[in-house]
């Protein structure tokens, strides 16, 4: 069964230059993790920011930190990223080598493992009885920039959902990319029950926008 719909809006939609009053204010506002979109420039285009941000913001808020790694053989860093307050840490299975090991290494720091879904990425990825795995990111955008265009990928998120609720763990579904007011109560009904958020939220009134998703 779905956990309660829980909110992570994405620190990459934030004023850069004024971070850490971002992060105070959507935490204020009723977020329930901060989603932290770390790219490398080669697993996806696109670079953001990386550790040191990480551990910087990490006195500030007590609210997870639900770090979405698009960064390719990322095992390396996970230490470091565990390190600097990363609480939730999710790869993408074609971006590391071996994934079983992966979500076991994460674990074995003492934090909850995700994987996460492009949007032509098949969940049969996942390893076998969900061993290891605390979250499922489905993507509806393609991986890499902030403010695209929801895909409605509502069958893969209903397939996601199927295979949580047959391993009977409380394992979040985590989806990802264009998701706003109009398109959060479809995409709950498919079974999430986390949403992340960037553009929606940030764009005015944070706590407005963030119960706007969990629909009042
Ligand atoms: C895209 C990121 C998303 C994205 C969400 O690569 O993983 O977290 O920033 O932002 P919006 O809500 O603007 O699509
Ligand atoms: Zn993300």
């Amino acid at each position: 069964m779905p956990q309660a719909v829980r909110i992570a809006p994405s620190l990459l939609a934030a004023d850069f230059s004024r971070l850490g009053e971002e992060l105070r204010a959507i935490d204020a506002a009723g977020a329930d993790y901060v989603h932290l979109d770390v790219m490398d420039g080669s697993f996806v285009p696109n670079l953001s920011f990386g550790i040191p941000v990480i551990k910087s913001l990490r006195p500030l808020t007590k609210k997870p930190f639900d770090t979405h790694l698009m960064v390719n053989k990322p095992d390396h860093l996970f230490p470091a990223f565990a390190g600097a307050g990363a609480d939730i840490i999710s790869v993408h299975p074609e971006a590391v080598d071996d994934l079983p090991t992966s979500l076991a290494a994460i674990r074995k720091l003492g934090c909850r493992a995700g994987v996460a879904f492009n949007p032509d990425t098949p969940l049969s990825l996942l390893p076998a009885g969900l061993e290891n795995v605390d979250l499922i990111l489905v993507m509806t955008v393609q991986a890499g920039f902030g403010g695209q265009t929801f895909m409605p990928l509502f069958d893969k998120i209903r397939e996601a959902r199927a295979l949580i609720n047959q391993c009977g763990r409380a394992i979040d579904l985590e989806v990802d990319g264009g998701i706003n007011a109009e398109n959060a109560p479809m995409v709950i009904d498919a079974g999430a029950d986390v949403l992340v958020a960037g553009t929606y939220i940030f764009h005015d009134d944070y706590a407005t926008n963030i119960q706007s998703l969990k629909g009042h």
